[in-house]
């Protein structure tokens, strides 16, 4: 639940998980308070957080969520018979339900616990990739990929003989649908798209992309790190194979993080990294393994940013996603038309289906004289490659400047960044 001591009005929908009966009214400025670290000044202005595509602050009731396990149930899992193993290996646990609830899967055993989304896709690329790839097989990419969900996929190309086809985007940064449908081949067996790009903001009609993708007999693996704090993510739904995000994005601590893979393509995985935890039996002659998902869990996990990761998902679930997801577009709506207004800032990126960030760059200044200038100001903004070169090289340029909202964004924030930027603006007039 979220801080009910700084938020006295609880704030659920209806309509959301773990919901209670409320107002509807969205309150930035109330759930700010849940977050310490933004109550504080950088160079003498008000902090101004506007990086939260790179990592989202964590809101007080993780912090104690995981301090309260450290302190009361703390050890390790799966291993002792003693209380205190037996209550850890519960609310870890535990936290597979609430994730199965938060994203809509069919099964707690579809939830595996991982360290970070780029090890959710390393996995995939090592357990299903190189038991079911053969040379010549095609994996569809998009041009706005994050390197984690490239360079996994070349290191297997360049090891079993796959080939990679990479879909183009509009000079606006959408991707069309006729543009994935024109790549699948006979030879076609993954495609693996983000669900929002994280360098420009774009939502992918990944439903459509999953569904051409099961027409043509191949497995689809969406990327959800931007996607999970932004919006509900529904993965039966969209008939996701495989869906990924990490829990720092989400509020969540670092070190936590979500493989979704049906059940059924799970059962057929082999494990990928081997170690304690994940064995049926071992022997020298011979090993077998458990069930998905501990199979693929070896060794002692991230057990308390996991608990961590349970709350945060409660935390955002109390709020509603659907909610969340009004208060960022109109955010992104008003950052837009105040952004548009200087004269000399390009906004890189404008489909209008977007979620939560905007990327620019400034005639005449670096984007990382940008992001130094507006870190004076106090206002924190992501600037670089934002692990996308590709797709910076396709539009030409090295880098931008990137400020993405969170659900304790408000228009002042945006106001601040506006003025900060004017300030830009004059010194490389
Ligand atoms: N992938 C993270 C970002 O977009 C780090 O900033």
């Amino acid at each position: 639940m979220a801080n009910e001591a700084a938020s006295p009005v609880c704030y659920a929908p209806a309509d959301e998980l773990f919901a209670c009966a409320a107002p509807r009214i969205y309150m930035a400025e109330q759930y700010r308070k849940d977050f310490p670290v933004l109550d504080q000044k950088i160079h003498d202005h008000p902090l101004v957080y506007l990086d939260n595509a790179a990592s989202a602050q964590k809101p007080r009731m993780v912090m104690d969520a995981m301090t309260r396990f450290m302190e009361n149930d703390y050890a390790n899992i799966h291993r002792g018979v003693h209380e205190l193993s037996v209550r850890a290996t519960d609310k870890y646990e535990a936290v597979r339900g609430t994730v199965r609830r938060f994203i809509n899967a069919a099964h707690d055993d579809e939830i595996i616990f991982v360290r970070g989304a780029t090890d959710a896709i390393n996995l995939v690329a090592a357990s299903w990739g190189r038991t079911f790839l053969k040379a010549g097989d095609e994996i569809i990419l998009t041009t706005l990929e994050h390197h984690a969900n490239i360079v996994p996929w070349q290191m297997l190309r360049d090891s079993i003989g796959i080939k990679l086809v990479v879909v183009p985007i509009t000079p606006e940064g959408d991707v069309r649908i006729e543009d994935v449908k024109a790549a699948f081949t006979s030879r076609t067996k993954l495609v693996s798209v983000a669900h929002v790009s994280n360098a420009l903001g774009t939502v992918l009609p990944v439903a459509e992309i999953i569904k051409l993708a099961h027409e043509h007999n191949a497995l689809a693996l969406i990327d959800g790190c931007q996607a999970v704090s932004h919006m509900p993510v529904d993965v039966r739904g969209l008939d996701a194979d495989f869906y990924v995000f990490s829990g720092h994005k989400l509020y969540g601590p670092t070190g936590s993080a979500i493989l979704y893979d049906k059940r059924e393509i799970l059962k057929q995985m082999p494990p990928y990294q081997g170690g304690g935890d994940m064995i049926a039996s071992v022997s020298f002659k011979e090993t077998t393994y458990k069930e998905p998902p501990h199979r693929f869990e070896a060794g002692t996990p991230a057990i308390t940013e996991i608990i961590g990761l349970g709350a945060a998902i409660e935390y955002v679930s109390t709020i509603g996603l659907n909610r969340i997801a009004r208060h960022e577009n109109e955010l992104l709506a008003y950052a837009t038309e105040k952004l548009r207004a200087i004269n000399s800032l390009k906004i890189i990126g404008t489909t209008p289906n977007k979620a939560g960030i905007i990327s620019f760059t400034m005639e005449g200044a670096h984007p990382h004289d940008i992001g130094t200038i507006l870190d004076r100001q106090g206002v924190a903004v992501r600037a670089g490659h934002h692990c996308a070169q590709p797709l910076m090289e396709f539009l030409g340029i090295a880098a931008t400047a990137r400020a993405s909202f969170g659900l304790y964004n408000t228009k002042a924030d945006v106001d601040a960044l506006v003025a900060a930027l004017r300030k830009v603006q004059e010194i490389f007039a």
